[in-house]
């Protein structure tokens, strides 16, 4: 099974609005065959691992896979009738499907049909691995990651403003593969302005690679010039803006290929201007599939996202150093009170390079 999570991995980031699944194939004590879900409308990964040898190859062999086998028509055929006209003697599944509609009934057809089905094998790591399809799965928003960097005293640029680089070239470089495995990178209007960042990801080859980028603008302040905009990938920046951004404007980042989504605003008290509403964007992110969105700050998007609870995942990036008097603290712009202060438990701690890197989740979810 950790051989068809691994499998599953390599669909991580390009699945959506499918879940990155994975499949393994053994026989007599060898793996004859391997497979993985690609992108929406390619075989999914037990279709692909039974399409590797001639059919006959399969019977009696034994079936892993990281989620429960769809058993309807959806893009593709259903994979049961795939693993059913294979011969295959036995299933090993991790996780059951989330879906109600869904959930136990591949186990039922399979089962009723003579095959061995067990169930719940590496269940946490595959839980943890489909977490972001689960969730939207189940509440149509996408799952959140988000990722801040700041000095071990909170700060995320020093006095003067500087902000470049607070961390090591390995910690951004493992930024990079961060963004590989969401659907989308998330930015406030401040870090697309001052920062400029094109927001690409690492392909396996170290390559700069294409993926969605989301910049929250609600009046219109980012310059249609900016990177995301003219780096010829246009087509993957979507701009959330609202009715405060002039018309012009709207059009401008319109005609150089990004999609402009328009979308309610509501009145922040930290900043005392209405901001775009981020319930509105999940739910039309949620709406065109994203399963998994990583936010990128800066400070004030951040704070809003744990100010609403809308964060899924943290992860931290501290660099041993310390900026001391600064405007710019990692989540300043809201005053949390100590008993109800957003908490975390850390799931993960690693060291990458001169830094720390800290995975935390709410509390609440655990
Ligand atoms: N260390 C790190 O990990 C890290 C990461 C990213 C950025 N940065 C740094 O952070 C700085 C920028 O951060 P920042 O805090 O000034 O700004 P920011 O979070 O990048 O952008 C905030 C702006 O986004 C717009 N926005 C729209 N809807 C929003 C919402 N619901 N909630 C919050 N903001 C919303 C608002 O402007 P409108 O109301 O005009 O739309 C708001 O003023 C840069 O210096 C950058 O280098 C550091």
């Amino acid at each position: 099974m950790s051989k068809a999570l691994e499998q599953a991995a390599q669909g991580l980031g390009h699945t959506r609005p499918n879940p990155p699944v994975g499949c393994v194939i053994v026989k007599n004590g060898s793996i004859i065959a391997e497979g993985f879900h690609a992108f929406a409308g390619a075989p999914h990964a037990e279709a692909s691992a039974l399409s590797k040898l001639p059919i006959e190859e399969y019977a009696d062999s034994t079936l892993y896979v990281t989620l429960e086998p769809c058993s309807t028509f959806g893009r593709t055929p259903p994979c049961t009738e795939a693993i059913l006209r294979a011969k295959v003697a036995r299933v090993v599944i991790a996780a059951l499907d989330p879906n109600p509609k869904h959930a136990g009934k591949a186990i039922s057809i399979l089962g009723s049909s003579g095959i061995s089905v067990t169930t719940g094998i590496l269940e946490k790591e595959a839980t943890a691995q489909l977490a972001p399809f689960f969730k939207w799965i189940t509440t149509k928003r996408p799952f959140v990651t988000l990722k801040m960097a700041q000095s071990l005293d909170g700060a995320i640029a020093d006095h003067a403003g500087q902000s470049k680089w607070i961390t090591g070239e390995e910690a951004r470089k493992d930024v990079r593969t961060l963004r590989a495995k969401a659907d989308a990178v998330l930015v406030g209007c401040n870090t697309a302005c001052e920062d400029n960042p094109s927001l690409l990801r690492d392909g396996e080859d170290g390559s700069a690679q294409p993926g969605y980028r989301i910049i929250l603008d609600s009046r219109g302040r980012v310059s249609s010039s900016a990177k995301c905009f003219t780096d010829g990938l246009a087509k993957l920046t979507i701009y959330a803006t609202s009715k405060h951004c002039p018309e012009e404007h709207r059009k401008q980042i319109e005609a150089t290929g990004a999609t402009v989504w328009v979308l309610p605003t509501e009145f922040s008290f930290a900043n005392q201007h209405p901001t775009l509403s981020l319930d509105a964007l999940f739910a039309k992110a949620g709406e065109q599939g994203f399963l998994h969105i990583l936010c990128e700050g800066g400070a004030e998007l951040a704070s809003s996202l744990l100010n609403r609870g809308l964060v899924d995942e943290l992860i931290m990036y501290i660099a041993p150093k310390i900026l001391g008097a600064t405007q710019k603290h990692t989540f300043g712009t809201y005053p949390f009170d100590l008993p109800t202060a957003p908490r975390f438990s850390i799931s993960n701690i690693s060291k990458i390079g001169a830094d720390v890197k800290l995975t935390l989740k709410p509390n609440d979810l655990i």
